[in-house]
């Protein structure tokens, strides 16, 4: 067991084992004592891990209620949020009861902006159940749905009051949503972790626990110092800027995870032209993904991705803020102006 503590707004612990989901109960009562819990989840999180967590707060004296989206983005809606905010106000939940969020990241973020706005924000616990949200959308408190326009364009900083990683529930998931997870984690590994990056080239399912962990101490200490994304917490979307283009130019054909991959790939080899990272720390990054069957080579052009990547919520002016790796485990904020964005991009495009 690993237990990592968040001090942003709110101080919270992420507690790492397997085997926990069956003592969710006992170790909420202490942040938000017995109380209603609304557990929220998606149809295939619910059939294979639902019980064991709505027994668990039974036995330890939570009045339970539940309400299940269907998986996949589509339910991180508007309409998705108004009604589990209509189902909270029906089972009369209150200020001092609490949301269990059992899922990824689509159920984290969804339940997670639910109880930022209900009675003007109630509690909520998360219990991450995808490699992505284990490493990634559990912490640091960044909830949202999506909009016609975009993806995330409506969402508030609400922070988690626990989150309960209970890392057996990834044993279900399919090699794809475990790759997709990988993406993550390779991120922060050449962010600023290059012992995380040497532990991956042994493996992730080998090291699970150290492998979440550390993710976790990484997010933990960039939430710290920067909660409300002004400025290193920007140093997570390595590999974003890029992947988000190419998931909106694939109409969200091509995963969260494949496209942060081909992003990765792309900023790296942009960054060797430029002559700020080394070769031989692209070829590592290279070997990586691939060894977690992540693709590097993106099959649109500069052209086709320059327009939505310059839509990003990174851009100021006529700047944009990209994340480069000066090294692996060195990645930094690097500001280009938007006319060469282009150019940065097919830098990263060509072999
Ligand atoms: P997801 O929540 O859609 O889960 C992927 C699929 O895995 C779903 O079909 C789900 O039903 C299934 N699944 C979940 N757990 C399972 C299990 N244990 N066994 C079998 N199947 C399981 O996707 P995700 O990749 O977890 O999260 C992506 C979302 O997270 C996106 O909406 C993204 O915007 C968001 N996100 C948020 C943050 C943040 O900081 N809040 C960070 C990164 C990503
Ligand atoms: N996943 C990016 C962030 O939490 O800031």
């Amino acid at each position: 067991m690993k237990t990592i503590k968040v001090k942003a707004s709110v101080e919270y612990d992420v507690i790492i084992d397997k085997d926990i989901l069956s003592r969710a109960g006992e170790l909420s009562v202490p942040v938000c004592g017995v109380c209603s819990a609304c557990i929220v989840t998606d149809d295939t999180v619910d059939a294979l891990y639902s019980r064991e967590l709505e027994e668990s707060l039974a036995s330890a004296g939570f009045k339970v209620i539940k309400f299940v989206i269907p998986h996949g983005e589509a339910s991180k809606s508007t309409a998705s949020l108004v009604s589990l905010l209509e189902f909270l106000a029906e089972n009369k939940m209150t200020r001092s009861d609490c949301i269990f969020a059992l899922g990824g990241g689509v159920v984290g973020d969804l339940a997670g902006f639910a109880a930022a706005v209900y009675l003007r924000g109630i509690k909520f616990i998360q219990l991450p159940t995808t490699l992505l949200a284990a490493v990634d959308s559990s912490v640091g408190g960044k909830t949202a749905v999506d909009l016609a326009a975009g993806k995330n364009l409506a969402g508030a900083f609400h922070q988690p009051s626990l989150v309960i990683c209970d890392y057996k529930t990834l044993g279900t998931l399919t090699p794809e949503i475990f790759a997709d997870g990988c993406a993550e984690v390779v991120k922060y590994g050449i962010i600023n972790d290059r012992p995380l990056f040497e532990l991956l080239q042994s493996g992730i399912r080998e090291n699970l626990e150290e492998v979440i962990a550390s993710c976790v101490l990484n997010k933990s200490k960039i939430v710290a110092a920067d909660e409300f994304d002004t400025g290193m917490r920007q140093l997570l979307n390595l590999g974003h800027t890029v992947g988000h283009a190419i998931e909106a130019r694939s109409n969200f054909g091509i995963s969260h995870g494949c496209a942060v991959s081909m992003g990765i790939a792309i900023v790296t080899r942009a960054a060797v032209k430029l002559g700020i990272c080394p070769a031989a720390d692209l070829a590592d990054v290279l070997d990586i993904l691939k060894k977690y069957s992540l693709p590097t080579v993106c099959p649109y052009g500069a052209d086709e991705l320059v327009d939505t990547a310059l839509g990003d919520k990174k851009r100021f002016g006529n700047t944009i803020s990209l994340v480069l790796p000066f090294a692996i485990g060195d990645s930094r904020l690097y500001k280009i102006n938007v006319s060469e964005l282009k150019d940065f991009i097919q830098k990263g495009l060509e072999k």
